[in-house]
């Protein structure tokens, strides 16, 4: 979709955004996963800007935003056949590559890292901005490090205010959790962050993939092995809200909300299932996975709002097109020791 597509109103958005980034302050827009935060990737004091909004550590990498395939040897200098055919496949879309970066791409950007995560996102307003900005836009998720991802405008503006130049407003996310990254600076690929583009959708134009220790967490997410810190998405209690989040399998949910509640706590539910208990704030989520990732991050905000003890999460599905899920959840659960201390407190 071109800009000519878009309305007047969206067009002088985007004329006022490309003019503010090209200023070095900060963007705001929407991609078909959640919110960006955007900075010039090619800009070093408007990059110090954007991790001192997201108070994220300097040396977490972030992914850069095209526009074109053309721009891609701009930002990588190898690209595999394999990764140029992922390329040419999904994007625009929910997937980010890892590369071996180009010479002149910014420690900033890439953590100091040899390599370089590139994506060319697919909502026609996030690609409208990239095209005319025409550079390479640094976008982590539009939050603070290590807090839920932002999945509409308001959440943006409610979690960085104004610190950010301009919010482009392109309505809620389509996909609701993050792009699925695949690393190539490694030898062979390997999936670093599941996503809606599934293992094997991948593996059916590539072949076989290798998953990370941890980003295919089986349902409950309870053998989360730690991934390497250069990947900040790989930490426990990433994508995490404030409130003590608990992954409950189906057949003790109920057992589980008596049990806090028998010991003095508030508890809040997400389920796939409706059910009323007097004092328990119940949201009920989709059987279908596109439908449950869209609202995710926008549930949990929700129940996060209504400052209970605990959340209590039923666990999901542990099929593949859960895994995007599976992942971002156990990642906002709380780890055994944490839960004891709300047990004992
Ligand atoms: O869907 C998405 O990918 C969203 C939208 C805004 O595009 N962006 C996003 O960015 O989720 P962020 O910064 O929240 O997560 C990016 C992940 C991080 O875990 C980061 O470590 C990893 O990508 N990453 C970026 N560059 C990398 C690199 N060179 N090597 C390894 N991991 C990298
Ligand atoms: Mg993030």
């Amino acid at each position: 979709m071109g800009s000519m597509e878009l309305s007047p109103g969206d067009q002088s958005s985007i004329k006022q955004a490309v003019a503010a980034l090209k200023l070095g302050q900060l963007v705001a827009f929407p991609t078909e996963t959640v919110y960006g935060l955007g900075a010039d990737a090619a800009n070093p004091e408007a990059l110090q800007r954007l991790y001192n909004v997201k108070g994220r550590p300097a040396s977490h990498p972030v992914i850069v935003h095209l526009s074109s395939l053309a721009q891609l040897r701009d930002w990588a200098s190898t690209i595999s056949p394999a990764a140029f055919k992922l390329a040419e496949t999904f994007w625009p879309g929910p997937l980010t590559l890892i590369l071996p970066k180009a010479q002149h791409v910014l420690d900033q950007v890439t953590g100091g890292q040899t390599s370089v995560g590139l994506r060319i996102p697919s909502h026609p307003l996030a690609l409208a901005l990239l095209r005319e900005f025409s550079g390479g836009v640094a976008a982590p998720s539009a939050n603070k490090f290590g807090r839920l991802s932002a999945t509409c405008a308001e959440d943006v503006a409610a979690e960085l205010g104004a610190d950010v130049a301009v919010v482009l407003d392109g309505g809620p996310c389509d996909l609701g959790i993050e792009s699925t990254i695949v690393d190539f600076s490694q030898g062979s690929p390997q999936i670093l962050r599941p996503g809606m583009i599934l293992a094997e959708h991948i593996e059916a134009i590539i072949g076989p993939v290798a998953r990370a220790a941890g980003a295919s967490t089986p349902s409950g997410g309870k053998d989360l092995s730690p991934l390497p810190p250069r990947v900040p998405g790989g930490l426990p209690s990433h994508y995490a809200p404030l409130t003590p989040l608990r992954l409950v399998e189906s057949q003790s949910l109920e057992r589980e909300i008596e049990y806090w509640r028998q010991a003095g706590k508030s508890v809040c539910v997400l389920s796939f299932s409706q059910a009323t208990l007097p004092g328990v704030i119940w949201l009920a989520a989709s059987r279908e996975p596109f439908e449950y990732a869209r609202h995710l991050y926008r549930n949990l905000r929700m129940l996060d709002q209504k400052a209970q003890d605990l959340i209590l999460v039923e666990s999901p599905p542990g099929s593949g097109e859960w895994s995007g899920i599976a992942d971002r959840l156990a990642r906002a659960s709380v780890k055994e020791s944490r839960t004891k201390e709300v047990q004992n407190e």
